[in-house]
């Protein structure tokens, strides 16, 4: 019997699998190596990375909410020379493409950031975080306005032979209209969706919990959301989709390529259970068993065709 076909194309990138690790989730690898083998994934998407260092917000940094976590990290991160340096070389020596998070506060930032990644040998793609809500500068500011997240990635794609996935926030009012702007602008792929803006208030102290007040939500919570908006947006704009938000299981993952997802990523999941991009990888492999799906790419958007 030929073994089903796993592998998928998001917008130039190559994986063996649909099976990516979520931003900020995963660290750049080392810490989940003693869990998983890091040559199973699909991709692996490594945490936010800005030019110079971050230390992120103050604490509190992640409360837990009934279905899902509330985190302000605030893009902490030891910057991209560290990244460049100290772990790309421990990520090439896996058979998985390394997918690079950028983050910046002025499109300086992300024109350097592009070249500087570009430039160095075993980046594969770069995914651009125009979405991040716990930043004052940048992030979510160039993900809400259609204009400014254009020219984000119109940036990066001059800057850069990679393939560009775009990151969008779900926190405006017509995400269907930016990711047409970014679509134009030459984005290879998008990546959909990043946290919710949410708040948690201590009613002892009667103050808001998080030490920057709000904070992004993630987790099975948001997983309707991110179906819906993947939904919307695969049968608007023609581009491949990472789809993530809520990912627990190969069930949800099978739910996000229904609505139009390519590839899809493990985010909060990882820190309840570090094996759940193998749980999620299997569980994907069982459905396309049970259901004699020969190959994964005929379930994308297989809900609406
Ligand atoms: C602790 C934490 C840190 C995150 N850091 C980043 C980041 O650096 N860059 C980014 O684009 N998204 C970041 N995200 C968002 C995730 O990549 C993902 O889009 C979101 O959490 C939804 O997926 P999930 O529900 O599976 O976690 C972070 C999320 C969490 C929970």
């Amino acid at each position: 019997m030929t073994r089903p076909n796993l592998a998928v194309n998001l917008g130039g990138l190559q994986m063996k699998n649909p099976v990516t690790t979520a931003s900020g989730c995963f660290g750049f690898g080392p810490e989940y190596a003693p869990y998983i083998d890091l040559n199973r994934l699909g991709a692996i998407v490594v945490k936010g990375t800005t030019l110079e260092p971050r230390l992120g917000n103050p604490g509190v940094r992640i409360v837990e909410t009934p279905a899902g976590i509330l985190n302000s990290i605030g893009l902490q991160n030891p910057g991209v020379d560290h990244f460049i340096s100290k772990a790309l070389p421990y990520l090439k020596e896996y058979d998985t493409p390394v997918v690079v998070n950028i983050a910046g506060n002025t499109l300086e930032d992300y024109a350097e950031l592009a070249k500087r990644l570009t430039a160095a040998d075993g980046v594969a793609a770069l995914e651009v975080n125009i979405s991040c809500p716990n930043v004052k500068k940048g992030g979510m500011v160039f993900g809400t306005d259609c204009f400014m997240a254009a020219e984000v990635i119109r940036t990066v794609k001059q800057h850069t032979t990679l393939p560009v996935i775009a990151k969008l926030s779900p926190n405006v009012t017509n995400i269907v209209e930016i990711a047409q702007g970014v679509a134009e602008a030459g984005a290879d792929a998008l990546a959909l969706i990043n946290t919710l803006l949410g708040m948690a208030i201590d009613i002892h102290t009667r103050k808001p919990v998080l030490g920057n007040t709000m904070g992004g939500l993630s987790g099975p919570a948001i997983r309707p959301v991110a179906v819906r908006i993947i939904w919307q947006v695969a049968q608007a704009v023609n581009l491949p989709i990472l789809g993530m938000g809520g990912i627990m299981s190969g069930e949800d993952a099978i739910e996000f390529i229904l609505a139009g997802a390519t590839a899809v990523a493990v985010g909060t999941a990882n820190f309840v259970n570090p094996r759940a991009t193998m749980d999620v990888l299997e569980g994907i492999e069982q459905y396309m068993e049970k259901y004699g799906v020969k190959d994964i790419n005929e379930l994308v958007g297989a809900a609406w065709k």
